[in-house]
């Protein structure tokens, strides 16, 4: 048999490799707890990114309540056919926020759109956009909203188009 001595390499690059991954993933959840600097970050990212603008009650409708910041947004958006949305809440409330999602779980839902369930998020989640984000940026935006305090609030499910909704939506109406 050849070649055997060079099992050892593929193996270790893939160890360290595994080790790179788990360091990084270890990130968001590591600094949650020792990095105040970076939910400091986080925190800015959010604003500019403007997740209070769909996540947090009443921003859509010229009443903000940040007492419940991000706690998930009273006004949902109609995309095309595929629904009605409305954006959920992501404090730390295991429940009816992110509470129960590790830090991998949000960030593949902000870097490829995918829930733990496997579902796409709807394009009104700028997730697209948010891909874009750097390694550090992203743990950073993770650790914030792993940083906020538990606010219970559901939001509706999504809703089929034409089906009634029990909360106000945006729509897109074309012309004619
Ligand atoms: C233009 C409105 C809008 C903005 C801005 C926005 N979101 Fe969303 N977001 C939504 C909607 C609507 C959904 C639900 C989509 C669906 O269910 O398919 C969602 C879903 C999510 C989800 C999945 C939660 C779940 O329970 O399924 C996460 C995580 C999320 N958003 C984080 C963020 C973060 C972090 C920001 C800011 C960096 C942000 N969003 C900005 C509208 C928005």
């Amino acid at each position: 048999m050849t070649g055997w001595w060079k099992a050892p390499l593929p193996a270790a690059a893939l160890a360290a490799t595994a080790l790179a991954a788990a360091a990084a993933h270890l990130l968001p959840g590591t600094a949650r707890a020792a990095d105040p600097a970076l939910v400091e970050r986080g925190a800015y990212l959010a604003q500019i990114m403007d997740c209070d603008g769909c996540h947090t009650p009443g921003v859509m409708s010229g009443q903000p309540d940040f007492s419940r910041r991000l706690a998930g947004g009273t006004v949902g958006f109609r995309v095309g056919d595929l629904g009605v949305f409305w954006p959920p809440n992501l404090t730390s409330d295991p429940a009816t926020g992110l509470g129960a999602w590790s830090a991998e779980e949000i960030t593949a839902a902000l870097r490829t759109g995918l829930r733990p369930d496997g579902r796409e998020l709807a394009p009104i989640m700028p997730w697209r956009s948010y891909s874009a984000l750097t390694e550090q940026d992203m743990a950073a935006l993770v650790a914030y909203l792993q940083s906020l305090p538990a606010v219970e609030h559901q939001v509706p499910e999504p809703h089929a188009v034409g089906a009634a909704a029990p909360l106000p939506y945006l729509d897109v109406v074309p012309p004619g």
